[in-house]
């Protein structure tokens, strides 16, 4: 099943355009101006009549949840809160009769999530799930959702699940944008560019054997920060996330602007940086903030977009993606995050597909 790939993580890297493919297909309108989903069980009206979303998942779940509040507020113009399943739980959380709750979960095994779901179910709410496991618990006991498609993950460390909950997340933020002020042309070019996706992604994926380099040079650091700004801070923190469970390097992820509340501190020859600069009103600004670090001996990783240019001695490797819509951005960026950690944990001989301590579905809490 694994084919001329080493690790079940590297072969769900690599198929991530067609389990993209997979997951938008049928789900456009036949006027290609907006999204359509068969599972929610709301009425158009219904849905035009939510005036919040609250999204909750554990782990990668979480960060996709993350993308989506960015995606909803940015495109439909609604409220989003994101909490972790496990502490919606117990939080007590005010949430309105107008508010719409959505659960995200590869598995949909995964028991804080369920509780999540059973919490705002006790509470009155409808809840929808984000889900790639047809009859999963989570899948059987939410109010209506809308399915992954992308086959079974087996790697622990989830690839494809991830990016794929990021399509779904920009294709729900279109198809509420699109019930209020996003017009018809706006829509069409969103449209296009969701379908652009799969290509854009294996474009990001011909950077292997580049990323493969970089990490030979980075796979013996202790400590390392992801930082990325609006939509790929949680990709940053996913970086972090991917880089920690596989090949056990302490990572943490932050907005780009916060290094000088704090964690500026760690900087030093010996804790590498991940920036996140891609084309946007905030170049300059991520610029200076890559500055920062190496006025104090930092080296840096910068993945940016095609045509972006940085002045000398700021970026110690540069890993390019291409240009994209702000709604496909954080799924392509994803992809130099996702192989930089594979190859970092493959360099240190590090058990890939069955990281120490973890489990593909965590049921206990
Ligand atoms: C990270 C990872 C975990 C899961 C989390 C939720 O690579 O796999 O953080 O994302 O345990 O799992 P699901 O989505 O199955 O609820």
């Amino acid at each position: 099943e694994i084919g001329s790939f080493s690790h079940f993580m590297e072969k769900e890297i690599f198929e991530q355009p067609v389990a993209l493919e997979n997951a938008m297909r049928g789900r456009f309108s036949a006027d290609g101006s907006t999204a359509q989903f068969g599972g929610l069980n709301l009425t158009p009206i219904e849905v035009r009549q939510i005036d919040r979303f609250a999204f909750c998942g554990c782990g990668t779940a979480w960060h996709a949840c993350l993308v989506a509040e960015h995606l909803i507020e940015r495109f439909a113009r609604v409220p989003v809160e994101v909490d972790y399943a496990s502490e919606f739980r117990y939080r007590n959380s005010p949430l309105d009769g107008n508010t719409l709750f959505f659960v995200v979960s590869q598995s949909g095994e995964t028991i804080d999530t369920l509780g999540a779901l059973r919490e705002a179910k006790r509470k009155g709410y409808k809840v929808l799930a984000i889900n790639n496991t047809v009859g999963s618990s989570i899948a059987r006991e939410a109010d209506g959702g809308i399915y992954q498609h992308v086959g079974p993950e087996i790697g622990v460390a989830s690839t494809k699940a991830f990016t794929s909950q990021l399509l779904i997340g920009a294709m729900f933020a279109l198809y509420v944008a699109r019930m209020r002020d996003m017009s018809f042309s706006d829509g069409v070019e969103y449209v296009k560019a969701l379908k652009a996706a799969p290509d854009l992604v294996r474009k990001a994926l011909e950077q292997a054997p580049r990323i493969k380099e970089i990490a030979k040079r980075y796979a013996q650091y202790a400590d390392m920060l992801f930082l990325g700004r609006l939509s790929l801070f949680p990709i940053a923190l996913e970086g972090a996330l991917k880089l920690k469970e596989i090949s056990y390097i302490h990572a943490e992820g932050y907005p780009a602007a916060e290094m000088k509340h704090g964690p500026i501190a760690l900087i030093s020859e010996k804790c590498p940086s991940v920036f996140f600069a891609p084309k946007s009103e905030i170049f300059n600004k991520i610029v200076s903030s890559i500055q920062e670090i190496k006025a104090r001996n930092g080296k840096t990783i910068v993945i940016t977009t095609e045509g972006c240019e940085f002045p000398p001695g700021v970026a110690d490797d540069v890993i390019y993606i291409p240009d994209c819509h702000e709604a496909v951005l954080p799924i392509v960026a994803t992809v130099p995050v996702q192989l930089l950690s594979y190859y970092i944990a493959c360099e240190r001989g590090c058990d890939v597909d069955k990281p120490r301590n973890l489990a593909k579905s965590v049921t206990v809490e």
